[in-house]
This record gives C-alpha cells, sequence and structure tokens, in this order.
C-alpha cells in the first residue's frame, strides 16, 4: 500500500481535475482513519507542473475572458476562473504537503500536524473546486471551456526551495488576496440575481480564513526555529518573490480573524 507522500505525488500527476477531486477526498480519508502512514519523501518525483486535461487551452494572464458579471458569460467566465484557482489551491496544498513535510526547517514533533492540515486544506479545495463545476454545469458550462492562464501556479513554483517563502507566498499573500476580493464580489452576484453562485463563494470565503491561518501559524513556526521575527522575515520574502503582489485594499476584518495583522501586509517601499 503506497504511503501517504507517494499517493500526494500520484494526484498531483493527475490530468483529470475530478479524479483529482476524488481522489484527494478519498486520501483524506484514508489518512484520518489512520489507515496509511506517511512515507519518506521523494522530492524528485513532484512534478513540475500539476497534471491538466490534454486540451486545457492555457493563455497568457491577460488574454483570459473579460468577467462583466452582469451578463450570464461575464459570471461563466468569473466562476470558470475561480474554479482554476481552486484547482491550483488542491495542487499547491497537495504540493506543500509532498515536498515540505520532511524539510529540514519543521521539527521532527511537527511533521504529522503539517502533512494532516496541508491535506485538509487539500481537502477543502476539492470541495471547492467541485461545488464550482457544479454550478458552472448549472449555467450551461464546465471547467476547460475557457483559456486559463498559469500565473498562480507559476508565482508559488518559484518558492519550491524554501518553505518560509512558499508559505508568505501561497497561502499568506495569494490565498489571502481572496479574503480581499470575495465579499465585492459575493455582493455584486446577489445584486444581479444569482444568489446560487453568491452562497458558493461565501462557503468557499469563510473556509479560506481557515487555510490562511495555517499558513500563518506554519510561517510563524517555521520563524521560531530559525529565531527569525516573523513579520520582517514575511516582507523580506514577498519583496524578494512577489512585490507588486502586494496592493490593497485588505480585507483586515478577515485577515485578523487568519491571525494576520498589519504588521506583515502593510509594507513601506523605498
Ligand atoms: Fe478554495
Ligand atoms: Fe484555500
Amino acid at each position: 500500500m503506497p504511503d501517504l507522500l507517494h499517493r500526494t505525488v500520484a494526484i498531483l500527476r493527475e490530468c483529470d481535475p475530478k479524479q483529482k477531486a476524488r481522489q484527494t477526498h478519498a486520501l483524506a480519508k484514508e489518512w484520518k482513519a489512520g489507515a496509511i502512514i506517511l512515507g519518506k519523501s521523494d522530492t524528485a518525483s513532484i512534478p513540475q507542473s500539476p497534471g491538466r486535461p490534454e486540451d486545457l487551452q492555457t493563455v497568457a494572464p491577460g488574454a483570459v475572458p473579460r468577467r462583466r458579471i452582469g451578463t450570464p458569460e461575464g459570471r461563466i467566465a468569473l466562476l470558470h476562473a475561480i474554479a482554476h484557482i481552486e484547482l491550483n489551491a488542491i495542487d499547491l496544498a497537495l504540493d506543500m504537503l509532498a515536498r515540505f513535510t520532511h524539510d529540514p526547517a519543521l521539527a521532527d514533533t511537527q511533521r504529522l500536524r503539517f502533512a494532516t492540515d496541508w491535506l485538509e486544506v487539500a481537502d477543502d479545495e476539492a470541495r471547492h473546486f467541485t461545488m464550482i463545476c457544479a454550478r458552472l454545469t448549472q449555467l450551461g458550462s464546465y471547467y476547460g471551456a475557457l483559456g486559463v492562464h498559469q500565473g498562480l501556479w507559476e508565482a508559488a513554483y518559484n518558492t519550491r526551495n524554501d518553505l518560509a517563502a512558499r508559505l508568505a507566498i501561497a497561502p499568506m499573500l495569494l490565498e489571502a488576496r481572496g479574503l480581499d476580493v470575495t465579499p465585492s464580489m459575493v455582493g455584486k452576484l446577489e445584486r444581479v440575481g444569482d444568489s446560487q453562485s453568491a452562497t458558493i463563494l461565501n462557503i468557499i470565503y469563510k473556509e479560506e480564513i481557515g487555510h490562511v491561518a495555517k499558513g500563518v501559524r506554519w510561517f510563524n513556526a517555521v520563524c521560531e526555529i530559525s529565531g527569525k521575527e516573523p513579520e520582517l522575515h514575511f516582507q523580506d520574502l514577498v519583496k524578494m518573490y512577489l512585490p507588486a503582489a502586494l496592493r490593497g485594499p485588505f480585507n483586515h476584518k478577515a485577515r485578523e480573524q487568519a491571525g494576520l495583522q498589519k504588521g506583515y501586509y502593510e509594507i513601506s517601499y523605498p
């Protein structure tokens, strides 16, 4: 029976998104039941980019379809973009688990908790992906109908050699950005009468606070081990890897609920 880390890499390689979501749920269930062991890490087998359907059309970030929420096509474009974000989020959580569970930046006593946390995140993301896909079906579309861009994956992939940087860029910067922008999207969807999509985005929004919180907790834990001051180290990493991404307006309330205080992200650039 393959162990957790090898199964995780196999799911990263899976090209069919629905299978990927199903396999993630199955793995989370088996892990929770204590049916599999953690296993050794084999970071060399982690794919450079996760499996995607062969016919998925990749376009430049500026070339994805417009998302005017007032039109059915615009709402489909918005939900399609979110489905793509959720699919990437499954893979980012699985990559975190496969790549960093045995990282020297963590203490041995922390590894099981770390693996469990990111598998739980992957499990949530798989559910988010499935919910958005079900809504796309109701609207007469499906994931893969439109072009997607790889910006999110590439931004995170650049941090593959540094756990603190990955935590700073993926959950604490990119996922926290989702907390900033989602409430206004929910409001717009409600105003145009699409309460079903609004309800789904609201569920996702609440659960994303927990993902950012896990990012902050692990970032602080890694900083404690390495003797770094978390807020300053976060700022250094953002400046190094993705300086243009830290722009307001910020959802201070949701960020604070996740433990992400202003001292981290209110950076003054020289
Ligand atoms: Fe999500
Ligand atoms: Fe998330």
